[in-house]
């Protein structure tokens, strides 16, 4: 079975976008590969977060994408510092890291012009961390959106590098991989761009998210007057809440409130009511699932531990491995 590896940062809780776009793609992926899907708590330190907000993050995210689906018997679910392998994978990559190329990363530019008084050393080797969780299990294929290729060029640049460096063929390339057909967007309500969080509290439904709070955003979605003529093509606003319920309702839902479009019928005020109410029970079992699992504590400790004895397991062999090849004897 191929390996899978994809790494989560763990800020912000889940919304529809991140469930459709990501999520709902693991899931399927758990049921065909040898995955492993880790939260990146260290990534998330070049930002210094507080003691009490890196676990409270760390915590949030193994909860809700446990409530989705992920499930801890078909993948491993795991920390990223709960395999201190991956530390010494990074070092030794690091050595074979060129200042030049770390400098040009895109990510890297972004975020130096974003925050210029916090550039420290970590944001300028994220590449190389983000190869070393993929390369410590020698994974193939990374389920990662588009803004990430630049990260997973560089993380075949490491792997190859150290092959030739050794002489050996012992990483394989990983590549950018989504399940089936390609990913669904979920436009924001905003009727701006996608949804996200950056973009406004109003702008996304999360998992965790009440009825009354998801009736609340929903009905508040940007609209315009209507349609004038038949058939007319869709302005991006109004395409959005079309996008958004053809991913909650059903097909007939969406069917009907398309067609009351193309005959100048529509109104808003009807089709956001349901796409709320078609929002509300499809996230009603994630909701019950997350207040299952957000209070058990025991269950939380077991798939974490399961989660990093399973990672370690694997990583350590990539580790006594790469040792050998670079030629770490012991007495
Ligand atoms: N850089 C990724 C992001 O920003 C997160 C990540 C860290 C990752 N390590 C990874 C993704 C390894 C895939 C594989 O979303």
């Amino acid at each position: 079975m191929e390996t899978v590896v994809s790494g989560i940062r763990s800020t912000g809780n889940l919304h529809l976008g991140n469930y459709f776009g990501a999520v709902k793609n693991f899931i399927k992926m758990q049921e065909a590969y040898n995955c492993f899907f880790f939260i990146a708590d260290f990534h998330s330190l070049t930002t210094h977060p507080t003691p009490e907000n890196l676990h409270g993050n760390v915590r949030r995210v193994l909860v809700e994408y446990l409530a989705a689906g992920i499930d801890p018997e078909k993948s491993t679910i795991y920390v990223q510092s709960d395999v201190p392998e991956v530390t010494e994978l990074y070092l030794l990559l690091n050595m074979n890291a060129y200042l030049g190329e770390l400098e040009r990363a895109t990510s890297f530019k972004d975020k130096v012009r974003a925050n210029p008084d916090n550039v420290n050393a970590g944001l300028l080797t994220y590449p190389v961390l983000m190869a070393a969780d993929i390369l410590i299990h020698k994974g193939l294929k990374v389920p990662v959106g588009k803004d990430q290729e630049q990260h997973l060029e560089m993380t075949r640049t490491f792997g190859n590098r150290f092959n030739r460096m050794y002489n050996v063929e012992y990483f394989p390339e990983a590549t950018a991989f989504n399940f089936g057909t390609e990913l669904v967007k979920i436009p924001g309500l905003d009727g701006k761009g996608k949804m996200g969080k950056s973009e406004g509290e109003n702008n996304a439904v999360y998992l965790g998210d009440s009825a009354e709070v998801i009736r609340k955003k929903v009905m508040k979605a940007v609209t315009d007057s209507g349609p004038t003529e038949m058939n007319q093509a869709k302005p991006d606003i109004i395409q959005n809440i079309f996008d958004i319920m053809k991913a909650v309702s059903s097909a007939d839902t969406y069917d009907h409130f398309n067609s009351l479009y193309n005959k100048c019928e529509i109104r808003y005020g009807d089709m956001k009511k349901q796409l709320a109410e078609d929002t509300i029970s499809f996230l009603e079992p994630i909701r019950k699932r997350i207040e299952e699992i957000e209070g058990d504590k025991e269950y939380l400790k077991k798939v974490a531990n399961m989660g990093a004895e399973k990672a370690r397991e694997s990583a350590s062999k990539t580790i006594k491995e790469v040792r050998e090849i670079i030629g770490f004897r012991s007495f």
